[in-house]
């Protein structure tokens, strides 16, 4: 079987503009239509396709189902990498998937959850955002020496998504919290945090914690409020950890729990922030 990435590219306007093949192995380069292990399904391929694309980007479908036609590919060999997204390109993408579109009330669609109902698709883009740490996430990455973690606005439509970068302070953690909002996605930019889960005990009187996870430099994480509960700490006693987070929508304040043991001690909890856009907030 012949196995190769499809590896897209995309101009500003998110037009597709070249697909790279890479094959895995180098002899396979150069095959053309007379390759006897040439892909002769095109429902498969077609479909294949499809499965593999974002909804938001379709205009892509048709032209690369005639390039890998074209290549020789067998539709089993093949995976396909999406382009990265830049910080614009991402925002611009997140706020476009999750605008309220035209003739639907906004509270509607809100009340319909759009980020929840568009888990998949948001996730998928999280996951194409590339943030490179010089001259990239660096500049929005200040510790507050006196708060366990600091967050730092790095983006916000201010409707649909804000983006944060938290830096963590080597052995702390936050308070367990909720998270009022559609969806909450993390990934490790530096060093390790680790994640414990809470849900409610059936009597409700208690949190009690399900799961600890530790996540890793590059991981991935999504938690909601039908999950449950949550606190974050860094993993190190020693070093800092730097987590980016996306928030759909935006929120203002969280549930807070000091004691899991006191679950109707919850407190009100302000999301302040400690830097904007790169740059230190004046208190
Ligand atoms: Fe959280």
């Amino acid at each position: 079987m012949n196995v190769a990435t499809v590896e897209l590219q995309h101009d500003k306007n998110h037009n597709m503009t070249r697909a790279l093949i890479n094959h895995a192995n180098p002899n396979q380069r150069g095959m053309n239509n007379d390759n006897p292990h040439r892909n002769h399904d095109p429902m498969k391929l077609r479909s294949l396709i499809e499965s593999k694309l974002e909804p938001s980007i379709p205009a892509y479908a048709s032209p690369l189902y005639h390039f890998i036609e074209e290549s020789g590919v067998s539709s089993e060999g093949i995976s396909i990498c999406m382009p990265q997204l830049n910080l614009m390109e991402f925002s611009n993408e997140i706020s476009g998937l999750l605008t309220p579109k035209q003739g639907c009330p906004a509270a509607s669609i809100r009340a319909a959850h759009l980020a929840a109902k568009y888990s998949d698709e948001v996730e998928a883009l999280f996951r194409r955002l590339t943030i490179p740490k010089e001259g990239g996430w660096d500049k929005f990455a200040f510790f507050d020496p006196l708060t366990p973690y600091t967050r730092n606005l790095i983006a916000t439509d201010h409707e649909t998504f804000t983006l944060l970068l938290l830096c963590w302070s080597p052995n702390k953690e936050s308070p367990i919290h909720d998270h009022p909002c559609d969806g909450c996605w993390l990934q490790v930019l530096e060093g390790s945090v680790v994640e414990s889960r809470y849900v409610h005990n059936a009597a409700g009187d208690k949190l009690t914690c399900t799961k600890e996870e530790e996540f890793h430099e590059g991981d991935f994480g999504y938690i909601n409020d039908f999950i449950g509960y949550h606190k974050m700490g860094n993993a190190s006693k020693t070093k800092p950890s730097v987590t980016l987070h996306l928030y759909c929508p935006p929120f203002q304040s969280c549930n807070i729990w000091l004691e899991p043991s006191e679950a109707s001690q919850s407190s009100q909890c302000g999301v302040c922030m400690y830097s904007e856009y790169g740059h230190r907030i004046a208190r």
